[in-house]
């Protein structure tokens, strides 16, 4: 057998995603070597659809850090989002209660401006790797991995981050006796589609009907994501095209409303979780992102939050190198679990709010339409959910 390479670097990154790509880029910028491993190829995490919605805060950070403008150019800016209910819609409009808004640009476009940033700034990034494992984070942290090549290597640094996302090999690094996990499964999930058609609607749609909940969102011109609720068991492939507009189209009635239909070329079912894990700190190694938080995708904060997280953790490594304070990296996951909570109440709130539970009873929804309606009906109401929405401030 070869021996190993060993390369040293300060921050070993597990994770190539939009949080490990972005916190790489913003630790480069800030003159902090970095290393990130992924064993998803470059190819494979640019063709796995995931959301599409950007706060305000996380389009800034693209725009920023001299990473890519093409958020402007192929990304749509929306002021606000339709609520629908009892056959109705009703905006909520971000523009006028906060004063912001959000981007339609969906998380693969990230990861690609990110990739092709790391690629043009020379960045060490190795995707498609095997066999990867981490070790030491209370003292001497260190990646080993064997490379697309079949090359061996042991990463050794100052500081390791997970962001290696929901199902992390970095989060079993912290021991069970210190850990503190905090879960919610939800009966249900959703049945994603995208669809050669035009534009149904101008903005996002968030309808719920008796028949369960449906969001409307876009991607381009002439292609459509849509989702509605379904059963965690649901076999995508079973319904036709058909049938899925049927099931869309009655969860958006009222008011002359009619959906646009075309070609169904992609179904998936979307898991349906609440996730946290206390601390998303050990030793030298910090937790971003999915690796330490799972949020339901109603609200459309699951990227959002990683990229929040990371500019934090950004921040405390960055000034750590700089003066040698350890104030920043003591403070993150204190810092980071903030918003990450602030985030779980309001995806959990938006889920609750538009779902149908099979546990739920006639009083649970009339309880919910006068949930919806104290929302619409009231300035304060539909502030608290723009706000929400389009992101608090970042810190
Ligand atoms: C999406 O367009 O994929 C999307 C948008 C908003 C959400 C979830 C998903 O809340």
């Amino acid at each position: 057998m070869t021996q190993r390479r060993v390369i040293r670097t300060q921050v070993g990154i597990v994770g190539a995603g939009p949080a490990g790509l972005m916190l790489a880029h913003l630790l480069g910028r800030s003159g902090v070597e970095t290393v990130v491993v992924d064993n998803r190829t470059r190819h494979d995490i640019e063709t796995t659809i995931r959301a599409g919605i950007l706060e305000h805060g996380s389009v800034r950070m693209l725009l920023d850090n001299d990473i890519s403008d093409r958020v402007l150019t192929d990304g749509y800016e929306h002021e606000g989002i339709e609520l629908r209910f009892d056959g109705q819609g009703h905006r909520i409009d971000f523009a006028d209660l906060v004063g912001e808004s959000v981007w339609l640009y969906p998380q693969t476009d990230v990861f690609i401006d990110l990739a092709a940033a790391r690629e043009r700034d020379g960045g060490d990034v190795r995707y498609g790797v095997t066999d990867t494992r981490v070790e030491n984070v209370l003292d001497a942290p260190a990646i080993e991995f064997t490379d697309a090549d079949g090359v061996d290597w042991r990463v050794e640094c100052d500081y390791l981050v997970g962001a290696d996302g929901s199902r992390s090999i970095c989060r079993r690094e912290l021991p069970e006796s210190m850990r503190r996990s905090y879960f919610r499964e939800y009966p249900f999930a959703w049945f994603g589609i995208l669809c050669e058609a035009p534009p149904s609607a101008p903005e996002l749609i968030y309808a719920k009907s008796p028949h369960g909940f449906a969001l409307i969102s876009q991607r381009t011109d002439t292609v459509q994501r849509m989702y509605f609720q379904c059963e965690k068991d649901v076999d995508v492939d079973s319904w036709s095209d058909e049938q899925i507009w049927d099931e869309l189209q009655r969860r958006v009635d009222g008011d002359g409303f009619e959906l646009k239909r075309g070609n169904v070329f992609e179904k998936t079912v979307l898991p349906f979780r609440s996730f946290v894990c206390e601390p998303l700190r050990h030793g030298r190694l910090f937790l971003a992102g999915d690796a330490g938080h799972t949020v339901p995708p109603t609200g459309a904060k699951g990227l959002n939050l990683a990229l929040a997280d990371v500019a934090i953790l950004h921040r405390a490594l960055a000034d750590h190198y700089e003066t040698g304070s350890t104030t920043g990296i003591d403070a993150y996951s204190d810092t980071a679990l903030q918003r990450v909570w602030k985030a779980q109440h309001f995806s959990y709130w938006m889920t609750s709010m538009l779902h149908e539970s099979p546990e739920s009873n006639a009083f649970d929804r009339k309880r919910q339409l006068g949930e919806l309606t104290s929302v619409v009906s009231s300035r304060a109401g539909s502030t608290w959910l723009a706000e929400a929405y389009t992101g608090w401030p970042q810190r």
